[in-house]
């Protein structure tokens, strides 16, 4: 069985950190190909990862669209400029090639270093999610702004929505005409919203790039935190069906039929000594079986996890595999 990792390119490893040194801050180095691709490179040969995921960040679309943001240091992202009215919806473009040609050229100059070795895995944003970057400025605990244009004002949280999706699925389709295999939708923030309105604002955004973008190459869907939703998940256009730590294998396969999973052990589990890193991998192994299966963590993998830890759980899948 294929095994990789969210967020495998970042802090966890040597290089990264080199290359962080070297330039001014984070947007630099998702903004310059060469740089990315060795980035994207490193967990491949390093880690023994059985996909690279380019490096980039869901923020580019905003950047596209016309609402810059800042990367902080140890902080995350902070947009000046935050979206608020009809008119400041009415002020954004719908991105283009030319908003991301950066990541295009990264994904060419990856796909030849890569030589056939894995495949390439490009991805996006859900729209929810995009969203709630767009209106909060920045990270949140409640995203109550976001969450406050639902409720208050469904048409124009709706137009938004709308614009941000029809970005997203020219931007996914660039990613793949420039060589991504597979794509991932990461719906980081799906689960702070209630079945309601997940099935309204949400989830019918992911299933319309997936309707776009399915037949091209498999999409993954990451609707985290939202497998309350399951039933209406399995009912999408995608190949594909992440999940999180709070999700039982057994119940995933029972409510998502004839969908590929990809999960599920809780980053933490990779704090643990590597008996336990061990045990608690095959364990999650075993429940979910061979068969369309894509063994990887519930959440991308946190900065200060020791890279060894990484590799016990890598090896872990790599033995069962090939037992
Ligand atoms: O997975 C990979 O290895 C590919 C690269 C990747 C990054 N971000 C690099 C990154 C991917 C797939 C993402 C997606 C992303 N970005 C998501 C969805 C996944 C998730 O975690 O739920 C989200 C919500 C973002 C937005 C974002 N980018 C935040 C909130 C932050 C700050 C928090 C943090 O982890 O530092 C980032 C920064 C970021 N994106 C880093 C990396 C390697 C760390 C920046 C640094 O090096 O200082």
């Amino acid at each position: 069985m294929p095994v990789w990792l969210m967020r495998q390119a970042g802090r966890i490893l040597p290089g990264y950190r080199k290359l962080r040194e070297r330039v001014k801050d984070f947007k630099e180095l998702v903004k310059t190909p060469a740089l990315a691709c060795e980035a994207t490179l490193e967990p491949v040969s390093l880690l023994g990862v059985d996909a690279a995921i380019i490096f980039s960040d869901i923020l580019v679309v905003p950047e596209a669209m016309g609402l810059d943001y800042e990367m902080l240091e140890s902080k995350g992202p902070l947009f000046e400029k935050t979206i608020q009215t009809q008119k400041d919806i009415d002020a954004l473009r719908i991105g283009a090639t030319e908003n991301w040609n950066y990541v295009v050229d990264a994904i060419k100059l990856t796909k030849s270093e890569l030589n056939g070795k894995v495949p390439l895995i490009g991805f996006a944003g859900s729209p929810w999610t995009i969203f709630a970057y767009m209106t909060e400025g920045k990270g949140s605990k409640t995203f109550s702004v976001a969450k406050r244009m639902l409720y208050s004002q469904p048409e124009m949280a709706h137009a938004l929505l709308d614009k941000i999706t029809q970005t997203t699925i020219k931007y996914l389709k660039d990613q793949v005409n420039a060589g991504a295999q597979i794509l991932q939708i990461f719906d980081s923030w799906g689960g702070i919203l209630s079945p309601e309105s997940y099935e309204e604002f949400s989830l019918p955004y992911i299933a319309k790039i997936c309707d776009e973008l399915n037949s091209l190459v498999p999409v993954i869907a990451f609707p985290k935190g939202a497998y309350f939703s399951a039933k209406k998940i399995a009912k999408i256009n995608c190949s594909v069906v992440g999940l999180d730590w709070t999700v039982d294998p057994a119940d995933a396969r029972s409510l998502l039929p004839g969908k590929s999973l990809q999960g599920n052990l809780d980053p933490c589990v990779l704090y643990a000594d590597p008996s336990v890193i061990r045990s608690k991998t095959r364990k999650m192994l075993e429940q979910f079986g061979a068969k369309g299966y894509i063994a990887n963590l519930g959440h991308g993998v946190y900065p200060d996890i020791p890279m060894d830890n990484v590799k016990h759980f890598i090896d872990t899948v790599k033995q069962y595999s090939v037992k």
